[in-house]
């Protein structure tokens, strides 16, 4: 189920809701509406403060049960941590620690009062955008593959409202929008490989395009990648009875004849190694192998519903990674799309090989004003990088710094590489233009620099998802990374060109 948001602006102790959200900073500071609160339940919040039950350690949160003098049923008290060092991170985490909490209790409706707070360098806007997508986040569950449960059982949280004047109205409609497309990619991340294939993916779009007047799709099968020249792709699918398609979404909201910007997303729905098989333990992940079209697609469908003036394609090779009696194999040479050969030297480096046709395919066919490419493509990137920042590379100096920027807005952070032809020699091979891996050393940067080899004059980054795309553990859900920032850089280039 989706939160319902609305904006409040009435007084906390008097809000009827069945629980009201107040903070309180780590030395004891109460915050403006937990002083309210606190003041009409003669108390009763202080009392705990001194007492000890509540530190307002950052995330801990403690309820208060039918206070009285306050008209909320429930008061839940969130720890904001110190006072001196809040900032927009820890806004967006004791926002989700606070909606789990709500998450656990028997109620379907809540009045949140942190986005009330101060976070240096944000307006309300901000604050309530950044508050919306974090209690989607929050109270997203993955439920498709489970049986069926008795809906009656306890009341869930449907309806957040956050304290707000209407000049954050704008903010909230575009987090809504957002939240939309997160959701979309979280979904199609999580569900099963044995579900999730290509053309699960490619009914996804067509149905999506199918409610938008303004969206066409077009899916091409391997019969038709074959008459084009696709040889490195469709390579990679060989081994699958599940048969690659190349996704195709076009969205016409800017000016007729305006070029496009444009997305290309890693679709690997399960990624064994092919014959370079991957060990067991763990292989299970390689369903999140296709979150960079999860993230694309979720970044074009929250492009569409926020009605940017801008035209946008969004490409998406989704192909399967078996092992299998006529799987590609290491030492295969390969005719790419692009007219360059490349010698296969670990069947698990996959994912260039699958990009680097759709990226000439996009290129070629669209003349894009900027490509961005996101995919899971590698293990070294969660090395370098950890489960934090996404890896960016590009040669663009002043598009790597409006991504950074565009992360930082939306906290879904980026942080760049180097992409220097340095490193390109890594790469050569002694019987094809290029080889698919580059040696133990950098291995995120050579995986892009391949890339790049197909991308020449062209306006464009590649974002390694690698270690953003999904959350670890055996419970670990996809997040929809990168969905916040490809639609804050889109939002932040539309606004551009209309000045
Ligand atoms: N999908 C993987 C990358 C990956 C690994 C993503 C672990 C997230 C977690 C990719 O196709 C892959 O297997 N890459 C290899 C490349 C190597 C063979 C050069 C890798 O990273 O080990
Ligand atoms: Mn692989
Ligand atoms: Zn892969």
């Amino acid at each position: 189920m989706t939160l319902q948001f609305s904006l409040g602006s009435a007084a906390p102790e008097s809000v009827d809701t069945p629980c009201v959200v107040v903070g309180v900073y780590e030395n004891g500071v109460l915050t403006s509406a937990a002083a309210r609160v606190d003041t009409a339940a003669h108390g009763a919040i202080k009392r705990q403060v001194e007492s000890g039950d509540i530190t307002g350690k950052a995330g801990t949160t403690a309820l208060l049960f039918a206070p009285e003098g306050v008209t909320a049923r429930r008061v839940l008290v969130v720890g904001l941590g110190t006072q001196k060092t809040f900032d927009g991170a820890r806004f967006q985490r004791v926002i989700i620690e606070a909606v789990r909490a709500l998450g656990r209790l028997p109620i379907d409706s809540a009045a949140c009062y942190l986005t009330d707070v101060d976070v240096p360098g944000h307006d309300a806007a901000w604050r309530v955008r950044t508050a919306a997508l974090a209690a989607d986040y929050a109270a997203y569950r993955y439920t498709a593959t489970f049986k069926p449960r008795d809906k009656s059982a306890q009341p869930e949280l449907a309806a957040l409202t956050l304290a707000a004047g209407n000049d954050a109205q704008a903010g909230l409609d575009q987090a809504v929008a957002i939240a939309a497309g997160v959701r979309f990619a979280r979904e199609l991340a999580n569900l099963p490989p044995n579900i999730c294939n290509p053309a699960y993916i490619a009914s996804q779009a067509e149905q999506f395009a199918g409610r938008h007047d303004k969206v066409s799709c077009n899916v091409l099968d391997e019969h038709k990648m074959a008459e084009l020249g696709f040889g490195s792709l469709l390579a990679v699918g060989r081994g699958s009875a599940n048969k690659p398609k190349l996704v195709v979404l076009e969205y016409k909201g800017g000016a007729e004849g305006d070029k496009p910007y444009a997305f290309v997303g890693k679709g690997i729905t399960f990624d064994t190694g092919g014959i370079s098989l991957k060990p067991g333990p763990g292989m299970e992940e390689m369903k999140f192998d296709m979150g960079g079209a999860a993230g694309v697609l979720g970044g074009f469908i929250a492009a569409v519903e926020l009605g940017l003036p801008l035209n946008l394609v969004c490409v998406v090779p989704a192909v399967e990674n078996m092992p299998d009696g006529d799987s590609y194999r290491p030492g295969d040479v390969l005719t790419s799309l692009s007219g360059l050969t490349i010698e296969v030297l670990n069947t698990d480096a996959e994912g260039r090989l699958i990009l680097c046709d759709a990226l000439t395919y996009t290129v070629q066919t669209f003349q894009p004003r900027v490509l961005i490419d996101a995919a899971t493509l590698t293990g070294a990137c969660v090395v370098a990088l950890g489960k934090h920042a996404t890896g960016l590379m590009s040669k663009h100096d002043d598009l790597a710094a409006e991504l950074v920027a565009a992360g930082e807005q939306t906290l879904d952070r980026a942080w760049r590489l180097p992409l220097w032809d340095d490193y390109q020699v890594q790469l050569e091979s002694g019987f094809a233009d290029v080889a698919n891996i580059g040696g133990k050393n950098a291995g995120a940067i050579t995986a892009a620099c391949f890339l790049a080899r197909f991308t020449e004059g062209q306006r464009w980054a590649h974002l390694d998802i690698a270690g953003t795309a999904w959350d670890e553990g055996r419970k670990g859900l996809a997040t929809g990374r990168p969905v916040s920032l490809l639609v804050q850089w889109l939002i932040n280039q539309a606004s551009q060109t209309q000045k």
